[in-house]
């Protein structure tokens, strides 16, 4: 008969298989869904699994899956899709403070026969789940608007930072070779309050816009949390789970910082978005408004169309209107692509979510990329609430604080509209050339009731 630490292994074996299949279907808009629940099915196997093997009866094990789905459902419905970094934040520092009890529970149970190797696991995931704890509870507060979202930057700040990093790391040698108990607890309580102190300083200099980067990072940091706990709690199925939150998490801050030609040292300690930076070169020229009546012919003419949106679609909540406004031209006979850049909006996907939730088709959707280099044969650019994505000084001007950022190139398309509000810059604060462009008309006002306007005349 086979025993029951065997079939224990091998659930968790299946379980890292189902958490990889399911991150590797997150790489596509078609299959992120059902890759989705692959990982949760996996999750909640590894759970039960862990539960069966200590002992717990199988009430509780009920109960807890009964009350942990309902609060899980109603969260996920509840949330407006803008405040998803946000449950993220709450997410990530619940792994924090999770990982933490993990590691100091276990400091309980076995202090006098612990090796120095489980008390320095111990350490990391005290000290990581700590730091991870408090600053998401930071980064959530500045995505709620209950704290400032400005950088809070203090003379020194990232010098004594530096200081008590040190000092982790000296508490945190002295705790895994120290023999007296009281010494050990004085030493632990010590590397927890500074890990706490740690989070809190490491995001309040961080601007509220650059969170959705932080947000990543931290859920990084929530993956090496439980990585290391599942090292003190030798649960292989703990850290396969939180190296797969760790890498992924990492690769998607480097992925980001990479589309904002923004390198990760600069997000966290230059407090971008206190006033300091360049602005590169003035814009100037004419601006050449257009009327919605003027657009529509234009639009009507046209056998190729790439909206091109950004934050202001999200302000405006125009995606359902845009979607409405694509299919009337492909009725038209024109082709229709969605340009949708890494960084566009204010979280990852944030554009992909909005035009999934309006129903965009999947196949619409390009990547710069790919829509780039047959720019110039398109005939009409809609830019939709984009600013900084579309902002050709990213090639042009080495003195722009964007220089050599990704952009999508919307100014090579033969005639471009951007839909804005004013001649507001974007969330970089610079000017953008664009709008002075030779080909470029502006349809000056909020961008859902410039395009139900135009869906109005495609109508009459
Ligand atoms: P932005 O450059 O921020 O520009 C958005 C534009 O939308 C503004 O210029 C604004 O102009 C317009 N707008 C606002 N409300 C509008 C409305 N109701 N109707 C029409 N237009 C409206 O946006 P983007 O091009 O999407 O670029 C994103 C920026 O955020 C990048 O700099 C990126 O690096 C940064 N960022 C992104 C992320 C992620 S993960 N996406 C994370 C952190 C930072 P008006 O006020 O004139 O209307």
């Amino acid at each position: 008969m086979t025993s029951l630490p065997l079939i224990i292994e091998l659930t968790y074996i299946f379980s890292a298989i189902l958490f990889i299949i399911g991150i590797k279907m997150l790489g596509s808009m078609v299959t992120a869904r059902r890759g989705n629940m692959i990982s949760s099915v996996g999750m909640l196997i590894a759970i039960a699994a862990t539960l069966c093997n200590s002992g717990l009866h199988f009430k509780f094990i009920i109960i807890g899956i009964v009350v942990g789905t309902i609060i899980g459902i109603v969260t996920a419905k509840t949330v407006a899709m803008t405040s998803m970094p946000e449950m993220v934040a709450l997410f990530n520092g619940s792994g924090g403070i999770a990982s933490l009890f993990v590691g100091w529970a276990e400091f309980h149970t076995k202090t006098n026969t612990i090796p120095s190797s489980v008390l320095l696991a111990i350490v990391l995931t005290v000290t990581i789940g700590g730091i991870t704890f408090s600053g998401s509870i930071i980064a959530f507060g500045k995505l709620a608007e209950k704290l400032p979202g400005k950088p809070i930057l203090l003379p020194g700040q990232n010098v004594f930072n530096a200081i008590l990093v040190l000092v982790v790391l000296v508490i945190g040698c002295l705790f895994c070779f120290s023999t007296s108990y009281i010494a050990h607890y004085q030493l632990f309580i010590a590397i927890i309050v500074i890990a706490l102190i740690l989070g809190v300083l490491g995001v309040i200099p961080i601007g509220g816009a650059d969170m959705p980067v932080v947000i990543s990072l931290l859920n990084s940091y929530s993956g090496l949390a439980a990585c290391a706990a599942g090292f003190v709690i030798l649960n292989k199925v703990l850290i396969v789970s939180g190296a797969l939150v760790g890498a992924s998490g990492i690769i998607l801050t480097s992925v980001m910082c990479k589309a904002m030609n923004r390198s990760l040292t600069n997000v966290l300690f230059s407090g971008f978005g206190a006033g300091t930076k360049t602005k590169g070169k003035e814009s100037h020229g004419e601006v050449k408004p257009i009327s919605t009546d003027d657009a529509y012919l234009i639009l009507e003419a046209a056998t190729s169309v790439v909206i091109t949106p950004g934050y202001g679609m999200a302000v405006a909540q125009a995606q359902h209107i845009v979607n409405e406004l694509g299919q009337l031209l492909e009725e038209n006979g024109c082709e229709v692509k969605y340009a949708i850049h890494p960084v566009a909006g204010r979280m990852p996907g944030h554009m992909n979510v909005l035009l999934a939730e309006a129903n965009v088709s999947y196949d619409q959707l390009v990547e710069p990329d790919d829509v780039n280099p047959i720019m110039e044969t398109v005939d009409i650019c809609m830019v939709i609430g984009a600013n900084d994505v579309v902002n050709p000084s990213a090639r042009n001007d080495e003195s722009s604080p964007i220089y050599g950022m990704p952009i999508i190139n919307v100014d090579k398309a033969k005639t471009v509209f951007v839909l804005k509000r004013s001649m507001a810059s974007g969330f970089a604060g610079i000017t953008n050339p664009l709008f002075y462009g030779e080909n470029t008309r502006m349809l000056f006002g909020d961008a859902k009731a410039s395009v139900s306007a135009l869906v109005g005349e495609f109508k009459t």
